[in-house]
């Protein structure tokens, strides 16, 4: 079975009087396992395609399924359980509260899908250490640059080891040998947990570590 099914997805913003159609008649599907790269001009609706597949957002029209849920069937509580334990989001923006450490953060990310206090801490540091990040465990984000921020965020989403990770731009603040090492890391999941992956980049040279590669525009997705 597919893990990621969209069939005939439309969604519009509408500001005043003004309706901007972002995403049109839109087609996907991805099996467990695939790692995915969506690639895209700024503005074509990248962020806006991973927020309906994580439901965050709703989509105007047409049914997203992921992992056996059909997500406009779901109860916003339902909705909620769906968000913290199927799914890991690296956001563009990262998202971390600015009052917990690098370590709580994680922790707090993955609370929902771990309960023990001690397995908790010890999957948090696993994945500090994976991101390079075992010295700064105790700092909060304005303690830390923002490639440093960026793997605390990635580490957050990994550390869930959920059936899928959307990963908005996930290595953009990184240089070239880290986002390498992050995008190797991500493969590893991929093979050994059967994480599925969709990754938004502007960055060609990552195509290499992707099964493919898909464009969005015009408001639909194609392979390159
Ligand atoms: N909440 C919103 N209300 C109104 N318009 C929105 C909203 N969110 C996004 N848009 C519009 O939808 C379009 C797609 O935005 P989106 O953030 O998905 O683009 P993107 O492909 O992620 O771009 P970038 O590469 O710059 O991150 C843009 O024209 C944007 O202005
Ligand atoms: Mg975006």
């Amino acid at each position: 079975m597919a893990l990621i099914e969209i069939s005939n997805l439309d969604k519009s913003y509408t500001t005043g009087k003004l309706e901007t159609k972002v995403l049109i008649d839109l087609e996907m599907t991805a099996n467990p396992g695939e790692m995915i790269m969506i690639m895209g001009p700024s503005g074509c609706g990248k962020t806006t395609l991973l927020n309906l597949l994580g439901g965050i957002d709703k989509p105007t029209d047409g049914t997203i399924t992921v992992a056996g849920n059909n997500l406009h069937e779901l109860s916003s509580k339902e909705l909620n359980k769906f968000r913290r334990t199927e799914v890991g989001f690296i956001f563009q923006f990262y998202n971390l509260i600015p009052t917990l450490t690098a370590l709580e953060n994680v922790i707090l990310g993955i609370e929902a899908v771990i309960q023990d206090k001690k397995e908790l801490r010890e999957r948090a540091e696993k994945y500090l250490k994976l991101v390079g990040l075992s010295d700064k465990l105790d700092n909060i984000p304005q303690e830390l640059s923002a490639g440093e921020q960026q793997r605390v965020a990635i580490a957050r989403a990994l550390a869930k080891e959920p059936k899928l990770i959307l990963a908005d731009e996930p290595t953009g603040n990184l240089d070239e040998e880290r986002g390498e090492n992050i995008m190797e890391l991500m493969q590893k999941l991929q093979k050994e947990l059967k994480m599925t992956f969709l990754i938004v980049s502007h960055n060609s040279d990552l195509k290499k570590f992707v099964n493919r590669t898909l464009i969005l525009r015009r408001g639909k997705l194609t392979p390159t």
